[in-house]
Order: structure tokens, then sequence, then C-alpha cells
């Protein structure tokens, strides 16, 4: 079809203009899924850490301490831009960024002691090649953490989640379920550590507003969950106001 851009210019187009948005999310700034990811960087103490898919950069910033030198990646020149004045304004001077797509990370082979991710890769084109890539450039021995929105995994709470998720933002690409994730991360020659579940209450309306949902498919999302089946209604303890409860993991892993 004529005119239609890659992933990666549709990943660009919806989190470019809205890094602001990001930078001052209450859902990305804060969280046990932070401090999770926080605590192993202090457990870690790395030289070089890595954020992929930094948006905000709230994990970097959450990492920082930990770390010599923190690098933030993103597709999004203007998430990283907002990104280097919220580290300046927070006086953190170990923040580097770089504009990158995570399958291609412009980093050395076993040039970083620490990588982490929060939030990303359910936009990612090829987890498996994202996760080959961190893994190249971990040194072996060294801690990766993964957190990220999963699917229930049954084939009726996954199609609901999927849908208010495509329906919410266009380059979304997939919620993996913990099963998916732990083979992936496997086969890209990680051994797992822990995998850590939260459950995370999502608000409809700044959840619309912070994407800038267009009105049709904010309507076509409250009409699926109207008529959600009970069991999806119940799991995802979808409200009035169509605020609804999101399962999330965090995969600690080792790069062996
Ligand atoms: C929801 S935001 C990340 C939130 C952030 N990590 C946090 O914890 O607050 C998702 C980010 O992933 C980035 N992203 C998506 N696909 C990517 C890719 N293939 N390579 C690099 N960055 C990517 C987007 O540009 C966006 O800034």
């Amino acid at each position: 079809m004529a005119g239609k851009k890659p992933l990666s210019a549709l990943i660009d187009d919806q989190f470019g203009p809205r890094a602001a948005a990001y930078v001052a999310s209450a859902v990305h700034s804060s969280g046990p899924d932070l401090a999770w990811i926080a605590e192993r960087a202090e457990r870690a103490r790395p030289q070089v850490a890595l954020d992929l898919g930094s948006g905000g950069g709230h994990v970097s910033y959450a990492i920082a301490p930990y770390a010599g030198r923190v690098v933030a990646c993103d597709l999004s020149e203007q998430m990283l831009a907002a990104v280097t004045e919220t580290a300046r304004a927070k006086g953190l001077d170990t923040l580097e960024t770089r504009v990158c797509d995570v399958r291609a990370l412009p980093l050395g082979d076993a040039s970083v002691d620490f990588a982490a991710s929060r939030f990303s890769a359910h936009h990612w084109q090829d987890l498996d090649a994202a996760l080959r890539d961190c893994r190249r450039v971990l040194r072996p021995g060294a801690t990766a953490v993964f957190a990220d929105a999963v699917s229930p995994g049954t084939p009726l709470l996954d199609t609901h989640l999927q849908a208010i998720e495509l329906l919410r933002d266009p380059s979304h690409v997939r919620d993996y379920a913990i099963e998916e994730w732990v083979a992936a991360l496997q086969a890209a020659g990680f051994a797992l550590q822990e995998v850590k579940r939260f459950r995370l209450r999502i608000d409809f309306k700044p959840w619309i507003e912070r994407m800038q949902t267009p009105p049709d498919r904010q309507r076509a999302i409250r009409s699926l969950q109207a008529q959600a089946p009970q069991e999806a209604a119940t799991h995802f303890d979808i409200g009035e106001d169509g605020s609804y409860t999101l399962d999330c993991a965090g995969f600690e892993v080792r790069a062996v």
C-alpha cells in the first residue's frame, strides 16, 4: 500500500512529539518495577550501563547513582533530547544518549556491564534480534533486566489485551507472555535468574492522553471493553471509566 511508513517511523511519530508527557508520566516515573531494576543496578555497580528504549529516561535516572556511565538508547531523537535536558536538570552528568534501533546497538562487543529495558520491548519489531544484540554488547556474566507488560497467556485474554493496545497505539507490536520471554531470553544466550510479576492499574484518561489516541479509536476501545466477556472483564478488572489492570513482569538474566 502506497504512503505507508515502516514501524520505526511510526514509533518516532508516536513517541517524539510526546516526549514531555513520557518524562512527566506518573506510571513511568515510579513503580515497584522501577525500584526492582534499580536494586539490581545497585547490586551490579556497573561501569557502563545501558537503557534500551529509554523513552523519558526513568530507568536511566534510577540506575545512574550506581553506574559509572549510563547510555540511554532510543529510536526517537526528540525523546533523547528530553532525556538530556532532564538529566541536566537533575545534575546527572554521567548519562549519554544514542539514537539507534535496539537491533543494532552502536556499542562494541562485551563493552557493557549492565543492561535494562522497561516498557519498550512490546514495540520492538524483532525481539529475538534485539536480545541477541543486547547479549553481544554485554560482557559474559553481566546482568540484564527486562520489564514490560505481559500477555496473561490464554487466547481469550491475550486477544483482548493486544486489541486494546493496538487501538491505543498503532506502533504496538506485542505484549509477550512470560513463557515467550523466557524462551527468547534463553535463545539469545541469557540464563534466567528471576521472574518477578507486577500488576499495574492503568488509569484510562492519562493512558489515552499520553498517546493522544484519536476519539474514534478511544470509542473502539471502550466498545471492546463494554462487550468484553466476563473472563476478560474480571481478569483485567475493567472499570466503568475504562481503567484496567495490566500484567507486567520483570526478567533478571545473566549473559552466558
Ligand atoms: C513507553 S516508552 C519507554 C519508557 C521508559 N523505558 C520508562 O521506563 O519510562 C517506549 C520507548 O521505546 C522506544 N523504542 C521502541 N522501539 C524501539 C527500538 N526498536 N529501538 C529503540 N527504541 C525503541 C520508543 O521510541 C519509546 O521512546
